[in-house]
């Protein structure tokens, strides 16, 4: 796959393409008031990880690997070119584990000799130490969840917050052995004023990471932050604060190095997360672990949310099947560099759509968005690419997108 700063386009139409494996790691040291992600607060909950040795890392690898065995056969006949360690915390488990997880990996599975490795994890955990031994286990790509240096916006959202790692992680991050490393930061807090953010960003530019992850707060249903929103007793997002900031990134980045490449996110060229992009360009992946989802470019699965569930039988999550004309739309709209209609084609016909019918469609829209100013064309009218207007109200734009498809498709809108 190609992930230079113009073309994301995708292996599909490739007969086998490499595919994406990704680790759900379901602990965190305490719940976020706004995490809608599966993963259980271990303070909160009084249960303690401390090493390789505590009863949850071993009963989670002990899953894991009977998981990775169980679906050895759709592993077997793949190239994973892509490992995500994510969560919940994945960065809470120790070096030793993971590497226990990734041999496994490769006696299942061909694993790509420059696959991309990452572990994503909280700013407490990623020590001089640790940032040495997952180097040296192989790990290619850190990716660490800042959200903001402010420890009073953290604390009011029930996040984990220790002042001195959060003093020292870029540092530990500039000067460790892993160089591509990645940083998330949070917008619209409630009470954050435009300067705090900018001082967050300038915080994380100055450690020149190579992937920059800018998410906008949002109030997820069945979160104690939206329960605290709809009770009145905490503010919503700052919207208006949202909208400026999502405008004025894309430049505000490009002087550092790092375009836009899909709505949240900005890297250096040639350092897009290959493994997200799995899943943007709408490729199959391999999930493990309790709340992991998988795709083989037809069938989805989704891995019970509950640890004992996914512990007494990890890998018989039912097959369902896709909805290409507004699962496609949703993933490939996200990318903010050119889209290729031929790429587009492709993955239609892979996911079972007519591909001629889709491709017309989509061209007849895209020429719409065009002239509605939403998006620009190539030359020859075979690529797009989003203006600031068209992103700004994405969720129409696939809306529409899905709704054309399932127009000319004729396919009976989902209930
Ligand atoms: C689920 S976390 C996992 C990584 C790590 N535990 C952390 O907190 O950074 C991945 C990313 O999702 C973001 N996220 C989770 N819920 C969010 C929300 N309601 N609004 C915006 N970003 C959110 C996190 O802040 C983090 O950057
Ligand atoms: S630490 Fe990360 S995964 Fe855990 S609750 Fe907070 S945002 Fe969610």
């Amino acid at each position: 796959m190609q992930t230079g700063s113009g073309d994301l386009s995708s292996a599909a139409g490739n007969e086998n393409p490499a595919i994406g494996l990704y680790v759900h790691f379901p602990y965190c040291l305490q719940k976020c008031a706004y995490c809608d992600f599966f993963s259980v607060g271990l303070l909160s909950s009084g249960k303690q990880v401390k090493g390789a040795g505590s009863e949850q890392l071993v009963r989670f690898a002990t899953g894991l690997l009977a998981e990775l065995d169980a679906r050895a056969e759709s592993l077997s006949a793949r190239t994973i070119d892509s490992v995500y360690f994510g969560g919940g915390t994945a960065s809470l488990m120790p070096a030793e584990v993971i590497a226990r997880i990734l041999d496994a990996v490769r006696t299942s599975a061909s694993l790509a000799q420059e696959a991309e490795i990452t572990v994503e994890g909280n700013p407490e955990n990623f020590t001089g130490d640790y940032l040495k031994q997952l180097h040296e286990i192989g790990i290619t790509r850190v990716n660490v969840g800042i959200q903001t240096f402010n420890g009073r916006h953290l604390e009011a959202m029930n996040r984990f917050f220790n002042e001195e790692r959060y003093a020292s992680i870029l540092e530990d991050l500039s000067s460790g052995p892993i160089s591509n490393f990645g940083l998330d930061l949070i917008y619209g807090f409630p009470g954050q004023s435009r300067t705090e953010f900018e001082n967050d960003l300038r915080r994380c530019l100055e450690a020149r990471p190579a992937h920059l992850s800018v998410y906008s707060l949002t109030a997820e249903e069945n979160t104690p932050y939206y329960a605290a929103v709809e009770r009145g007793v905490e503010k919503a997002p700052e919207e208006d604060l949202q909208c400026e900031l999502f405008e004025a990134l894309p430049a505000l980045l490009r002087p550092y190095g790092l375009h836009h490449y899909e709505v949240s996110n900005f890297a250096r060229s040639g350092s897009e997360c290959r493994h997200n992009l799995h899943y943007w360009n709408y490729e199959p992946y391999i999930g493990l672990g309790p709340g992991a989802h998988g795709f083989d470019g037809r069938l989805r699965y989704a891995n019970p949310r509950n640890i004992a569930a996914w512990e007494a039988a990890p890998a018989v999550a039912p097959l369902a099947p896709h909805e290409p004309q507004n699962d496609i739309p949703l993933m490939m709209a996200r990318l903010c560099g050119w889209i290729s209609l031929d790429q587009f084609r492709d993955v239609a016909r892979s996911g079972g759509l007519d591909a001629v019918a889709a491709l017309k469609a989509t061209r007849r829209l895209v020429q719409n968005w065009n002239r509605q100013g939403y998006c620009e064309l190539n030359p020859d009218g075979e690529r797009f690419r989003w203006r600031p207007a068209g992103l700004l109200d994405l969720d129409s734009r696939i809306a529409e997108w899905s709704s054309e498809l399932t127009a000319s498709l004729a396919i009976p809108a989902s209930p």
